[in-house]
């Protein structure tokens, strides 16, 4: 069944995940967190999908956020469901084991902002502004801002943007850790591309398992994730692509991973 909100469309290995609804800045409601699950399952899914870039349709946003319509009509249980439901979308596509980079060609504003910080990596055009600006709706933020906006760049920066509401542009961005590349806007797709074909030219199980340590490894004592990640340590030792990865550099190649 073809997505209603979203454009897919997977080239030499990566899936170019665009939400398409730029009449509203790319706003999610209902329908776009649908397709986005179905999206993230097809991820999840199809083994010829090594990664993914993330990004909105339009010259002005990456997401502007929930769908305010759409949020104007909920009530005690529905919101609460919308949040949980949001929430356990993001969180999928965040462990859907592949790295996932967002491109963020514009606004990224509440949802978009969360949306942004639940892929791995995010790249911002220069034109970029971020936020997360419910309060100034009378809410908070449901898909995740309270969360990883601290662990992303720190309470005290977390707390002045979500009480503030207020906009950062892509430099300030990348000051605080909220961003880790801001290119110019032409630029942004095939820089996004760069830095995802050389995440993905590495050795593919040791980058999941990078991926899963630092998620798992932030939530427990440091001990428990030190032994997380010599676990890992490990388990990478027995494969070929340890192997593979050590002879290329002692034979002076480039390494060709199996992830295997
Ligand atoms: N939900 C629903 N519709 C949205 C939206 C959102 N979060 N953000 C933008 N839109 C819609 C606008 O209503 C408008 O639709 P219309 O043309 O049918 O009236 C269209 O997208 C264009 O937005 P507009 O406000 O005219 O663009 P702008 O350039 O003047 O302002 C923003 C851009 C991002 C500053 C402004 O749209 C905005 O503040 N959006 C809401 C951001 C927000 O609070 N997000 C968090 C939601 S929890």
């Amino acid at each position: 069944m073809p997505y209603e909100t979203l454009l897919f469309d997977v080239r030499d290995g990566i899936a170019f995940l665009t939400v398409n609804r730029p009449d509203k800045l790319n706003a999610l409601n209902d329908a776009v967190i649908a397709d986005l699950d179905r999206a993230v399952a097809q991820i999840e899914g199809d083994d010829a999908i090594k990664g993914v870039i993330l990004t909105g349709a339009g010259p002005k946003a990456f997401v502007a956020g929930a769908d305010i319509g759409e949020l104007s009509k909920q009530n005690q249980i529905t919101g609460k469901a919308r949040a949980m439901r949001g929430q356990a979308v993001f969180r999928r596509l965040e462990r859907c084991g592949k790295p996932v980079v967002a491109a963020v060609n514009g606004f990224a504003l509440g949802g978009g902002c969360e949306l942004a910080m639940a892929c791995h990596l995010r790249v911002a055009s220069e034109s970029a502004k971020f936020g997360q600006p419910e309060v100034k709706l009378g809410i908070g933020p449901g898909y995740g801002g309270t969360v990883r906006l601290p662990r992303l760049v720190g309470k005290g920066r977390a707390l002045d943007l979500l009480l503030t509401a207020r906009m950062v542009g892509a430099e300030e961005a990348l000051q605080m850790g909220l961003v880790n590349r801001v290119v110019p806007a032409e630029k942004l797709m095939a820089e996004s591309e760069q830095l995802l074909r050389g995440i993905l030219a590495n050795g593919p199980l040791a980058v999941g398992l990078c991926i899963e340590a630092v998620d798992a490894g932030l939530e427990m004592s440091l001990d428990e994730a030190l032994l997380l990640e010599a676990n890992h340590f490990g388990f990478l030792a027995s494969t070929d692509d340890m192997r593979e990865g050590m002879s290329a550099f002692l034979e002076k190649r480039p390494a060709s991973f199996r992830g295997s």
